[in-house]
């Protein structure tokens, strides 16, 4: 429960609705403009993310864990938007030293020679109080303003401090206000709460026009930027970086990455492809056996959602006859990603029997469906796209669900091996 001190409404406040009531009623053919224009970005995994690039007068929050990255990759894309275009970077959180050292950082590595030159489009200004940055906004009229974060920025017209539910609501508002009325595009920086949810007022995520956020593990170097909602754009994109030196490296091709450093022909290794959106990841799927030496026997989960790795352990104890119930079992998504897809479920059960067994998956082979209570497999959308990437990836062999209906036609240049159950399905893939 926040105390919220309620104010006499400000005039500022009054000014803008009065704006917007003389707005008039259209028919839609009178409203000009068909296609939303965007700005390029040539961040090419963040503009996927965006849809397509940048829309002017858009409103974009991108929300993350401490340290996960935000301001880096904010600044890269200001960096690069601020080659033909201006860009106004206000920060409340860092100085202007701090800033330049990490934009040193990242155009270092760069090959062209902007090590010498910062982009002469980039403004930088550390404040807080968001009036000022309006009024500066105003006067050096930027294409693209990113804030960081939301969270620090306050309004002289309520009393709060900087943070609480009013200011970062009255802030965000005002804000979304000028980039309508200005055509400039706003990019906010937002904490994240321990639970993980954008901190602030629920209101803040239906002000904006997007909300993205920049997920990973604090122990390895991928990140996965992520569109939780989008009005410009499919929600389903995402984005893969890797942390360097200098930088959120773009990663073009996750699937490589993820699968890296597998160690084939081992035991408890099994890979899926996952979707992520309409674009399909080969992840390698990790299971551990081993004997329980007192009381009850654990599960651990890393990356696999918790209460479907107790049900594909239930469905390998009941159907396949494995002896689980001394065994401490461990499922573990390689690379620091997560899925929470049904689809993955075969690879996870495989993993396990393939560990208990001690008997290597086939080293070319991929594993897609998802398991039923009763032991059936059942089948996984975007079948098609999903093969097509594992033998793009040089995967010769998959096992996928019995085709029932056979809409989806299935690509060339991939062996498909049909198993009608979880069992079927296991015995293939360690024979
Ligand atoms: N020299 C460096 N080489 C590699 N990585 C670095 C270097 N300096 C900083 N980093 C990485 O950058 C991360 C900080 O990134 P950034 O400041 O963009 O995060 P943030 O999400 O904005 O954090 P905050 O929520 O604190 O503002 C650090 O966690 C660190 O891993
Ligand atoms: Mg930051």
């Amino acid at each position: 429960m926040v105390e919220e001190v309620v104010q006499a409404a400000g005039a500022e406040r009054r000014t803008s609705t009065a704006a917007t009531a003389s707005a008039k009623p259209l028919r839609l053919d009178q409203i000009s403009g068909e296609n939303v224009e965007r700005w390029e970005l040539r961040i090419e995994e963040f503009a996927r993310v965006l849809g397509g690039g940048i829309v002017p007068g858009s409103i974009v929050l991108v929300g993350g864990d401490p340290g996960i990255g935000k301001s880096t990759l904010l600044l890269q894309a200001a960096l690069e938007f601020a080659r033909d275009k201006t860009v106004l970077y206000v920060s409340g959180e860092e100085s202007g030293q701090q800033i330049k050292m990490r934009a040193k950082r990242l155009l270092v590595k760069k090959d062209v020679d902007l090590s010498t030159v910062f982009p002469q489009q980039l403004y930088l200004l550390t404040e807080t109080d968001l009036d000022a940055i309006l009024v500066h906004a105003q006067q050096i009229c930027p294409q693209l303003l990113i804030v960081d974060s939301i969270q620090t920025m306050s309004m002289n017209a309520f009393t709060s401090s900087a943070g609480s539910v009013t200011q970062v609501r009255e802030c965000a508002s005002q804000l979304r206000e000028f980039a309508k009325a200005s055509g400039i595009a706003v990019f906010l920086i937002g904490h994240v709460t321990k639970e993980g949810m954008i901190a602030g007022p629920r209101v803040l995520e239906h002000i904006v026009d997007t909300v993205l956020q920049l997920e990973g593990d604090r122990f390895q170097s991928y990140r996965v930027l992520r569109s939780m909602k989008n009005r410009f754009g499919p929600t389903s994109e995402v984005g893969v970086f890797e942390m360097r030196e200098a930088g959120m490296v773009e990663v073009s091709n996750p699937s490589e990455a993820f699968l890296a450093e597998r160690m084939e022909n081992t035991p408890g290794s099994a890979v899926a492809v996952a979707m992520e959106g309409t674009r399909p990841l080969l992840i390698e799927i990790q299971g551990l056996t081993s004997t329980t030496n007192f009381g009850n026997p654990r599960r651990t989960s890393n990356g696999v959602d918790f209460n479907r790795l107790l049900l594909v352990i239930a469905v390998l104890t009941r159907r396949n006859h494995l002896k689980l119930y001394d065994q401490d079992v461990f499922a573990n998504v390689v690379g620091g990603f997560s899925v929470d897809e049904p689809a993955a479920d075969l690879a996870v059960a495989t993993a396990i029997a393939s560990s208990l067994l001690d008997k290597p998956v086939q080293p070319d082979m991929v594993l897609i469906g998802e398991v039923g209570l009763s032991g059936e497999l059942r089948w996984a959308g975007q079948m098609a796209s999903r093969l097509k990437e594992a033998a793009k990836m040089g995967f010769k062999k998959a096992i996928i669900p019995k085709r029932i209906r056979k809409i989806e036609k299935l690509p060339d240049g991939i062996i498909v091996i049909e198993a009608r159950s979880l069992s079927d399905a296991v015995k293939s893939a360690l024979g």
